[in-house]
């Protein structure tokens, strides 16, 4: 399992300012200028669903996948809907009923999906790199819609979205995560894309759960949360990957909660403009006290909606490959 970061893996070089490459495998590799240009179409399609317009039927005439190994209710649901969005037909892939069961590999999977005429692929895999060895089995595009613990592109993209929107921009904002650094997918994308956005990062989590080499990609680690929560502007909690756990990180769940949770009596020392952040599912009373989830300053319910606008913003992007 590929769980740290500071690795070379998976990394391809881009050239040209706006060039597209045929797959999104994760923000790494994703040029700064990109990444503005797919948040300035999130917002377009936002703009135009405030204001009741019709959206552009770009993938009219398009098949995309949805090829889940793993499982996932918002990001399979809001790829599904941002393609019917943009007129396409949605295929639904379930890898428990499928021939997988018989040993069929990713790679003849996602070659049995091109014949069968699909313009797009949206691929979640437990293993890392899984998108990569997917996209260069096929000529169509593949996005990465969470692969192990190496990237998650869509979710970090939203959630930039969502923290541009709400705080105006993103250069020298006081970003802070908190819980299980290590096996956080989320964590990882969203660090690549706030690092190259001019975010000030900092993570806070049991030792054991923060992968080497963060300091070397300019973040900053704490042990203690209490320490950060006041100075935050974004205060993003994260589930414990507990599938992707192979050993004891901490000795007990109420020793966790102690140290690192978010609760109603830490909330009251946050900032009353700062925001809490979540990518789901939320375990309630683990990670953050449930009530918070009604907090005004939660931003949980706004991440998941701005999901559709943001991977609309991708099909067009990649599997339209609309670029202006
Ligand atoms: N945030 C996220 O990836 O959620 P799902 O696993 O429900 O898709």
């Amino acid at each position: 399992m590929q769980c740290e970061t500071g690795s070379s893996l998976f990394v391809r070089s881009v050239p040209g300012k706006n060039f597209i490459e045929k797959d999104l495998l994760g923000i790494r590799g994703l040029k700064k200028e990109i990444i503005q240009l797919t948040l300035k179409k999130a917002g377009s399609y936002k703009k135009a669903f405030r204001e009741n317009q019709e959206f552009s039927s770009l993938l009219k005439g398009k098949t995309v996948v949805n090829l889940f190994f793993e499982t996932s209710t918002r990001t399979r649901m809001s790829f599904e809907k941002a393609a019917v969005n943009l007129g396409a037909t949605v295929m639904n892939f379930d890898s428990v009923t499928s021939s997988v069961k018989k040993g069929e590999t990713l790679v003849d999977t996602v070659r049995t999906v091109e014949s069968l005429g699909v313009e797009g692929i949206i691929l979640r895999h437990p293993q890392a790199g899984a998108s990569v060895m997917a996209g260069n089995a096929v000529k169509i595009p593949v996005i990465n819609a969470g692969d192990g613990c190496h990237e998650h592109p869509s979710q970090a993209l939203l959630d930039l979205f969502t923290i541009q929107e709400i705080k105006g921009g993103i250069a020298g904002l006081k970003v802070l995560f908190v819980g299980d650094i290590l096996h956080s997918r989320v964590v990882r994308s969203n660090l690549w894309g706030l690092l190259k956005l001019g975010a000030e990062v900092t993570v806070v989590g049991p030792f054991t759960l923060l992968p080497p080499g963060l300091e070397e990609m300019g973040v900053n680690v704490s042990p203690d949360l209490e320490s950060c929560l006041g100075e935050a502007e974004v205060i993003y909690m994260l589930r414990l990957q507990r599938e992707r756990q192979e050993k004891g990180y901490f000795p007990s769940m109420g020793e966790y909660r102690k140290y690192f949770a978010l609760t109603k009596e830490r909330a009251e020392n946050i900032s009353p403009s700062a925001v809490i952040m979540h990518p789901g599912p939320v375990v309630p009373g683990v990670e953050m006290d449930h009530s918070l989830m009604e907090d005004p300053r939660c931003l949980i319910q706004e991440q998941v909606k701005n999901g559709v606008f943001l991977r609309m913003a991708l099909l067009d992007l990649w599997v339209a490959r609309e670029v202006n």
